[in-house]
């Protein structure tokens, strides 16, 4: 499925995902507009068929070489078909475009499909922030380097 980055008229689409996949903390039309044409950000859309499935949203602050995977998500009929892994994945090659050498994010401690996500991808724990949330819960702050894994070399 092809991942690209997000035009100004795929925000309804991104209006109507967010709105399915989160029930608190959701990204209002106005943000997700303003991400859209900021350059401190890249949202990235994946897209089947003309229609957009998911999304991914990475935040970059000057000076910084750490990336913030500030927000993800797949419609509920696309889940399961590896499609978050891939806006992960295109979402870490952005990173890396823009020189980051770290992406983090943090997720509800008891969101267990974007843990195993991430996990899956090689992220690693660092944190737990009690009350991170509009409704009280708890987030987990995980991280991964950027930078590609080499094999050992001897000399
Ligand atoms: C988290 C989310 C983006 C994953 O998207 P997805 O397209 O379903 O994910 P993928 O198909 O790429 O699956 C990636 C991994 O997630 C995990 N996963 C997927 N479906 C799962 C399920 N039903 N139960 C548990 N883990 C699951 C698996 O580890 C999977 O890797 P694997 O296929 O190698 O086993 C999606 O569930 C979602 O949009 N959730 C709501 C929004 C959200 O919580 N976003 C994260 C905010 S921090």
């Amino acid at each position: 499925m092809p991942i690209r980055e997000a035009y100004s008229s795929d925000l309804a689409a991104l209006v109507a995902i967010e709105n399915q996949c989160f029930t608190s903390d959701r990204l209002s039309r106005r943000s997700l507009r303003y991400f859209l044409a900021s350059p401190s950000a890249t949202l990235l859309v994946a897209e089947t068929r003309g229609v957009v499935a998911g999304y991914s949203l990475i935040a970059f602050r000057k000076g910084s070489a750490i990336a913030r995977l500030y927000s993800i998500a797949v419609d509920q009929a696309f889940r399961g078909r590896n499609l978050g892994q891939a806006l992960l994945k295109a979402s870490e090659k952005a990173a890396r475009a823009r020189n980051a050498t770290c992406m983090r994010l943090e997720v509800r401690s008891r969101n267990r499909r974007a843990i195993a996500l991430y996990e899956g991808q090689g992220y690693r724990r660092f944190d737990r922030i009690a009350d991170y949330y509009e409704d009280g819960a708890a987030a987990y702050c995980y991280e991964k380097s950027l930078f590609a894994s080499r094999k050992p070399t001897r000399d």
